[in-house]
């Protein structure tokens, strides 16, 4: 409804209404004369407000004589009238927010002007509001940070809508989207004031829902009403009210005990449901007391790898366990911790350790096999396989390992023992365990094997030849006979002593002394190889041990003969004094036997071997003597010249070193006729009759000898080229050797040997030699007829031509 307010005294009696608008007269004057209409804004144009002409009482066909205008009002004509009928209507649009802004009252002033006579109205117009206007917040959208400890209660100022429209028309209330957090508290102050506040109803959680969006809107009061909006976005700030968590709360892991430096081995991760610093995560290991585990490992702040620092050993530390804090980065900062649980796996890196417990510092050679010697401890700090550990012997050994129980043993003999041959084991003992690869060490014991007197002393050889001059001094060192103990020490030291070969013969401790400490055998006497050619006794070695062993050595002491024996002149000639006579027929012929010389020597070999020679008189042409034979002959027929008796003076000589000889004296008679020969020379024919049968049956029995011998000696040369592939002419003869026990043999050898027969020899000598001179170290055999006496010796070297 719109009220007319009559300034002036003078109102209109009465309202009367044209379409939509109220005219009142509200006062009639010449010239101040006022009336007032009312018009809603927005009207169409042409909207008739008022009849003024009436209002104001001018008649009507008056007015378009009289010029009835509107003069005056603002530069827009918002009204005009019609001079035919005197309305006042709207000329131009009429917005009362432009016109009027906020004012409450809304009069527009016009002016209406009449001529003759000239008066001037004032007509006010009030422009009533409508609802042509919404709220509107100043702000489209509003963003508001709010952190999320705040407590429910708590207010948020809004901003005010504002509505153009005044009065009713303007902004009433406010309406909240729906949400669980926020409600809203209007106020109102008045009629144009009205405000709302955002209160907190339930506590706000980042980490559920960051972002709010709400909308408020504005209602105003018009009819219909009109509302705005405005876009609230809450925007929850973050504290830092969680703590980081881990993705997992324990941590497993397996690692190799040898793994090298720097290798990861595994990432931790923490996160944190907060914002920004809140939620960056700083990793670090924990320090644990009495847990050194954490020097081994670091781990990388900022993405949690963790990394092998240190080295492992799984022999400390089968399993580590860590522990890991992730703290955030806030000025608060809160934190976690998590396990990690390192399960560290063996690997073979410890060589199995042998410890050697020696039972005796040494062990006896008569120890019986299956005795301990020592103790054998083996261990691996490994585990499992890598610390299975099998021992044994590094090669062949008396001895063996005997496993007890597991990882020890002991050291067991299993052969028997010999000092003699062995008298120190260095046993290696290897301990190998199961890894891959094995791991082995190995321990030498040293076994050292003690003595016993368990091997008497023994002599080079069983029986012992020596050779000893005759006729040299008593108290001469013949021998040094050694007996060797294989033993050691008082078991080996040998003493030697005396014992009787035969007891017929004197003892030989009255011939012989033996040095018990140094086995030098003496002399007690000079021997004479006339006598004695050979002694033999027993010397007996014994060594100090408990029990004491002996072993006996037979001894030969061979007696060689010395030339210290004349050849002595055998009857009937005799050399001392008396003259020998022989008397031979003047008719004798040449070769005519005068005499044969015998004579014979003590001594043997060549200090035994005679020769004849005539030394008196020198150069004598008669007579001639066989060196050998001694036989006397003569040389040619006697003659007138000649004398009647001849003194022949014969020497007969040894081949010793030096030569002994004796000299005979035989005085020849030349005579007439046999007649007058002395009786006692009877028989000298005779010895010439049997001498020549003598030789015939003598050079026979050479003869078949050396067929026979020869023969022999084919044979054997013929046997030996038949084997040796027919190479006859490297074949040699076999040699006859002898050895000083006088036993003979064969020998082949380069050498060849001549014999040679004295052709004037009664008795058999044959003397062999090697055909290869010098003779200096040649060979002699001497047959001596039957006697087998053989001997090696030095056949002088001016003799040689005489044979
Ligand atoms: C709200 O926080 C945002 C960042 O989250 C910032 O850019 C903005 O300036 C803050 N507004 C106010 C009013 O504090
Ligand atoms: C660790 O030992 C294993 C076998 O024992 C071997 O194959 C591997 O190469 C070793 N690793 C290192 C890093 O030495
Ligand atoms: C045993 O070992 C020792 C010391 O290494 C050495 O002197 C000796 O010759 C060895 N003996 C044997 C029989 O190998
Ligand atoms: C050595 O001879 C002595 C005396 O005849 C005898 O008692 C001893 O048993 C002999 N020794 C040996 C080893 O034959």
């Amino acid at each position: 409804m719109k009220k007319l307010r009559e300034t002036m005294g003078f109102a209109a009696s009465g309202g009367r209404f044209w379409s939509n608008a109220l005219l009142l007269l509200c006062c009639w004057d010449l010239s101040r004369a006022q009336i007032s209409y009312s018009i809603s804004e927005e009207v169409k144009k042409g909207t008739i407000v008022g009849n003024v002409a009436k209002d104001l009482n001018v008649d009507v066909q008056e007015l378009q004589l009289r010029l009835f205008q509107v003069v005056s009002g603002s530069n827009k004509r918002y009204f005009d009238v019609n001079p035919k009928t005197g309305a006042l209507f709207v000329n131009d649009r009429l917005d009362r927010e432009e016109l009027c802004e906020s004012k409450q009252k809304c009069s527009l002033n016009i002016e209406v002007m009449a001529q003759n006579p000239a008066k001037l109205y004032r007509v006010e117009v009030n422009v009533a509001d409508i609802n042509d206007n919404s709220p509107v917040f100043p702000l489209q959208k509003l963003v508001k940070n709010i952190s999320e400890n705040v407590v429910p209660g708590d207010r948020f100022s809004l901003p005010a809508a504002r509505d153009l429209d005044v009065g009713m028309n303007s902004v009433k209330s406010y309406t909240l989207s729906p949400n669980e957090h926020f409600s809203l508290d209007v106020q109102s102050y008045g009629e144009q004031s009205v405000s709302a506040e955002l209160v907190l109803q339930k506590p706000l959680d980042r980490e559920k829902q960051s972002v709010i969006k709400l909308t408020l809107t504005a209602v105003d009061g018009g009819k219909p009403a009109r509302s705005g909006t405005m876009n609230i976005i809450v925007n929850v700030l973050d504290i830092n009210d969680n703590n980081p968590v881990f993705n997992k709360p324990l941590y497993k892991v397996k690692i190799k005990e040898n793994v090298s430096f720097g290798t990861k081995i595994l990432t931790v991760a923490a996160t944190d449901s907060d914002e920004g610093t809140n939620a960056e995560i700083i990793y670090s290991l924990v320090e644990q007391e009495g847990n050194s585990a954490s020097r081994l490992f670091s781990i990388n702040d900022v993405n949690g790898d963790i990394t092998v620092k240190g080295s492992i050993d799984y022999e400390e530390n089968p399993a580590i366990e860590l522990r890991i804090q992730a703290q955030d980065k806030s000025g608060s900062p809160r934190h976690t911790n998590c396990k990690v649980l390192i399960e560290v796996e063996d690997i073979n890196d410890n060589a199995p350790e042998i410890s050697v417990t020696l039972l005796m510092s040494s062990v006896n050679e008569n120890i019986k096999p299956g005795a301990d010697v020592a103790l054998i401890t083996v261990s691996d700090k490994d585990d499992g396989k890598n610390g299975k550990v099998d021992c044994k012997i590094v090669g062949a050994s008396p001895f063996k390992l005997q496993s007890s129980y597991k990882n020890s043993y002991s050291l067991v003999v299993n052969e028997r023992l010999d000092r003699e041959q062995i008298s120190h084991y260095n046993i290696t003992v290897i301990a190998s365990d199961e890894g891959t690869p094995s791991l082995s060490s190995t321990e030498v014991i040293a076994v050292h094997v003690s003595d016993m007197n368990d091997n008497p002393p023994v002599f080079p050889a069983p029986v012992i030849n020596i050779n000893v001059k005759e006729n040299s001094p008593a108290g001469g060192l013949l021998a040094s006979l050694t007996a060797h103990d294989s033993d050691i020490g008082e078991n080996a030291h040998v003493h030697y002593s005396l014992i009787d070969g035969d007891s017929s013969r004197s003892p030989v401790s009255t011939l012989m002394n033996i040095n018990s400490l140094t086995g030098d055998l003496y002399s007690l006497q000079s021997f004479n190889y006339e006598e004695t050619k050979q002694l033999q006794f027993k010397v007996q070695a014994t060594d100090s041990g408990t029990p004491p062993l002996n072993s006996n050595v037979t001894v030969n002491v061979f007696i060689l003969d010395e030339n210290d024996n004349s050849p002595v002149i055998l009857p009937p000639y005799s050399e001392a004094g008396s003259v020998n006579t022989e008397n031979i027929p003047y008719s004798a012929e040449a070769g005519y036997f005068v005499a044969k010389i015998r004579a014979v020597d003590a001594d043997s070999g060549y200090n035994a071997l005679l020769s004849y020679h005539i030394t008196e008189p020198k150069g004598t042409n008669l007579f001639r003597i066989g060196s050998s034979s001694g036989e006397i002959r003569t040389k040619r027929r006697m003659s007138d010249n000649d004398l009647k008796t001849h003194p022949l003076v014969l020497t007969v000589c040894d081949h010793g070193e030096p030569s002994l000889s004796a000299t005979v004296s035989v005085d020849v008679v030349v005579v007439e006729s046999l007649d007058s020969m002395q009786p006692s020379l009877r028989q000298v024919p005779m010895k010439e009759e049997g001498f020549s049968d003598l030789n015939l049956y003598l050079l026979i029995a050479i003869v078949s000898v050396s067929v026979i011998f020869l023969l022999s000696l084919i044979g054997i040369i013929a046997a030996k080229c038949y084997s040796s592939d027919g190479a006859f002419s490297s074949c040699s003869a076999p040699v006859v050797t002898t050895h000083p026990d006088g036993s003979w043999s064969y020998s082949k050898s380069t050498q060849q040997y001549d014999v040679c027969f004295s052709s004037d020899t009664l008795k058999s000598d044959v003397v062999v030699f090697p055909s290869s001179f010098p003779p200096a170290d040649a060979e002699l055999i001497s047959i001596n007829g039957g006697d087998t006496f053989t001997r090696t010796q030095t056949l002088p070297s001016t003799e040689k031509n005489s044979l």
